[in-house]
């Protein structure tokens, strides 16, 4: 896989991806209660999805059984939908891929159920601020690992761990492009941001120690010791002078 550069049209499609995107994670949200099962928010998802001509890309995505990641508390990334009902105070990140006509977006956030203890919220917050910390590097001629220093000094300042064993990635016609976009690195290396490029900036934090390891379904990440963790993800393309956001926050309760 190499780093792709976007045509215009390209970027139109890309657009469209990354508003659904945005208009699923609005559409969800009022529906992330005390009760609801996980595989509950995944069809309405899903049905979401398919009512706007548009493919949920993880499901059947190397074997994934789903439209959507749903990761509560100590899960970091990659928790399939199933049966258990999202309790008053648990924290889920719901991680979605969207495709439209060939094009991908991606965006996932971190949302509480009910009311959450201030530890939560502390690590919702920063983790979003994160984000943004990286976000704002993205410029031509700015490298992936000024991204990955941002975000990595953000998150140390703020005493979170920064889990290493996934990194965000370039977007287009397939989810998962080149180049990798680490979130722990050094300023001043990496590849080269050009014009017309894609990349999924997703921070996964810690309120614990940073290790993982992986379940035996061989998808779901946890937190080692069992900490809390959140993940905060966005589409970006690189313009000729900055950045655009392709899946921006429709709910105005962002970290920006
Ligand atoms: N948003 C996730 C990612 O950035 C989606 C992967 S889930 C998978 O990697 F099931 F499709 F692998
Ligand atoms: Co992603």
């Amino acid at each position: 896989m190499m780093i792709t550069i976007k045509s215009p049209r390209e970027i139109e499609l890309m657009r469209h991806a990354g508003k659904l995107v945005s208009l699923m994670h609005q559409f969800i949200k009022p529906y992330i209660k005390e009760g609801i099962t996980t595989k509950e928010l995944d069809k309405l998802c899903e049905d979401f999805i398919r009512k706007n001509d548009a493919v949920p890309t993880c499901k059947g995505f190397e074997g994934y059984p789903a439209t959507l990641c749903t990761s509560v508390n100590d899960t970091v990334v990659h928790g399939i939908p199933d049966n258990y009902k999202l309790k008053n105070g648990d924290i889920i990140t719901i991680d979605v891929v969207i495709g439209y006509k060939g094009y991908q977006g991606d965006a996932a956030w971190t949302y509480a159920v009910g009311e959450v203890d201030d530890n939560k919220k502390y690590l919702m917050e920063h983790t979003e601020k994160a984000l943004y910390e990286g976000v704002k590097m993205v410029a031509p001629g700015n490298r992936i690992g000024d991204i990955s220093y941002a975000v990595q000094k953000y998150a140390e300042e703020h005493n979170l761990g920064v889990v290493r064993e996934l990194c965000g990635h370039g977007i287009g016609r397939d989810m998962h492009e080149d180049p990798e976009v680490p979130n722990y690195g050094t300023p001043g290396t990496g590849p080269k941001l050009k014009e017309g490029m894609a990349i999924c900036i997703e921070p996964m934090l810690t309120f614990g120690h940073r290790n993982v390891y992986l379940m035996d379904d061989e998808w779901t990440v946890k937190t080692l010791d069992g900490s809390d963790a959140a993940h905060y993800e966005h589409t970006i393309l690189v313009t000729s002078d900055g950045y655009e956001i392709l899946t921006p926050r429709l709910d105005g309760d962002n970290n920006e």
